[in-house]
């Protein structure tokens, strides 16, 4: 068999549907796994197709045209060094290492300079769509060196998705940029999820929907300006019945909301480099607050909050729910966009705003019709400093925000939490308020720590011995 034009190590799901997606797209590909018989079997569950078995690395490497290129899809964190080290012996220099795993961002920018400095080059990319994207056209984020990318661009333009005949895979940056964007669209796809979790409940307490009925509502939604794909599986779940005891299985599922990590370094990146993402950060702490259950249970029988009823229009409080939760994933995308924008800088990224969205438009979990309009307002203004400040996002907000208050309201006045919707509206007041009482956090920071403070009506660093 010819040389292989690309090679995957790591055969779980992704790595394996990664694989498939290359080879349907005319690539032959060198396969190699840790346990060498998950790679056999997956080589003969796969007869006549143009892949290469490989039984051991030196065979794996052996396998590959040259400049080799090496895709390695395993598990974030050391794995991914122990089979850097294991490979690099192997290869000669200008040799590709793509890790298309969720890596935190600084751990490739570390593998990126100790890989440039030793001649190899190396790409650190983000992969977004579940398995089924892996299989079928995932949306990809890679950041390396350039001429890396141009070397592994035809293979990943052909596996990428498409939207409207534009592949969902672009250049992102140098060193850790392909990782940082995935990070920060897994915490714009945490605030979508418990944005998504809040409507829910609150359309499900105060007015009893069934599940049937919040199936036909998310439904109708995903026909409208929040079609996505997290609204679209919504319905999909609440119509969902247990086979073994015939209820609906979503009402089965224990609320403790886990999470593998990505979600929270966006927001642990952003307190970091001091960009506000409460929504983001919101969805991280209502997964948190989840996650301890027990102590909730026991909480909920001595706690006590309002005994109120929903006594308003049904039909008004559901399109205000929608309008709500349109508004609300505005000012979230608008908190992800305004970090990308400071990250970029940061780090020396360059990163392209408008192409991120194009991407994100297909083949992600948070594809949605709505990253089209992200797309035009980046086109239109490249150096956009926020989403809401363009004039389509600020048309829609000034019509939502009356929903999104009105929601918010409803939600505290019957005690039901609401985190990210309620932080979403406060971004929105906050950004838009030219005095915030941050004045009297400085005072206060002078009174007991001599911290100083600067003056309207006057330049300069001011002290004052306030107990005198
Ligand atoms: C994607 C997903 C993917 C994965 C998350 C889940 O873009 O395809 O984001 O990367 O499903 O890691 O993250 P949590 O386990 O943290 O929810």
């Amino acid at each position: 068999m010819d040389k292989a034009d690309i090679g995957l190590t790591g055969l779980a799901v992704m790595g394996q549907n990664l694989v498939l997606n290359m080879e349907r797209n005319g690539f032959t590909v060198a396969v190699h796994n840790r346990t060498t018989k998950t790679m056999r079997d997956f080589v003969a569950a796969n007869p006549g197709k143009k892949l290469v078995p490989c039984e051991s690395l030196q065979d794996f490497v052996n396998a590959l045209k040259k400049p080799r290129k090496i895709m390695v899809m395993v598990k974030a964190g050391a794995p991914v060094d122990g089979v850097i080290d294991q490979l690099l012996p192997l290869l000669e220099k200008g040799d590709l290492i793509i890790d298309g795993g969720n890596s935190y961002f600084e751990d490739t920018e570390r593998r990126a300079k100790e890989l440039e400095a030793k001649g190899f080059r190396f790409i650190g990319t983000g992969v977004s769509g579940g398995e089924e994207g892996a299989l079928w056209g995932p949306s990809i984020m890679p950041g390396g060196q350039r001429e890396a990318y141009d070397l592994v661009k035809d293979i990943f333009v052909a596996i990428s998705a498409k939207v409207n005949g534009e592949p969902c895979v672009t250049y992102i940056g140098p060193r850790g940029a392909g990782h940082y964007v995935k990070t920060t669209h897994n915490g714009i796809e945490y605030g979508d999820m418990q944005l998504i979790a809040e409507a829910y409940d609150i359309l499900h307490r105060t007015l009893n929907l069934s599940n049937q009925e919040l199936a036909d509502i998310f439904a109708e939604w995903n026909s409208g300006e929040l079609q996505s794909y997290l609204i679209e599986i919504t319905a999909e779940i609440f119509k969902r019945i247990d086979p073994e005891t015939n209820k609906p299985l979503v009402d089965l599922i224990l609320d403790e909301a886990l999470q593998k990590g990505t979600g929270k370094w966006t927001s642990q990146n952003a307190l970091d480099i001091g960009v506000p993402t409460p929504t983001i950060n919101a969805a991280v702490e209502s997964r948190c607050i989840s996650a301890i259950k027990d102590e909730r249970v026991a909480a909920s029988k001595v706690l006590t909050g309002p005994q109120v009823q929903f006594t308003g229009d049904r039909k008004q409080l559901i399109d205000a729910v929608r309008d709500a939760l349109y508004m609300a994933k505005i000012c979230s995308y608008a908190q992800g966009m305004a970090l990308l924008r400071a990250a970029g800088k940061e780090y020396d990224y360059n990163l392209p705003y408008g192409e991120i969205a194009a991407i994100w438009r297909g083949g992600c979990i948070i594809r949605a019709q709505f990253l089209n309009r992200i797309t035009d307002a980046f086109r239109r203004e490249p150096d956009l400093p926020n989403l809401l400040l363009d004039e389509s996002f600020k048309a829609d907000v000034t019509k939502r925000q009356a929903s999104l208050r009105l929601v918010v309201q409803t939600a505290v006045s019957m005690g039901i939490p609401c985190l990210a919707l309620s932080s979403a509206i406060a971004y929105y007041d906050a950004y838009r308020t030219a005095r915030l009482p941050a004045n009297l956090t400085q005072a206060q920071r002078d009174f007991f720590g001599a911290h100083t403070y600067r003056r309207l009506d006057k330049p300069g660093d001011f002290h004052t011995e306030w107990s005198q």
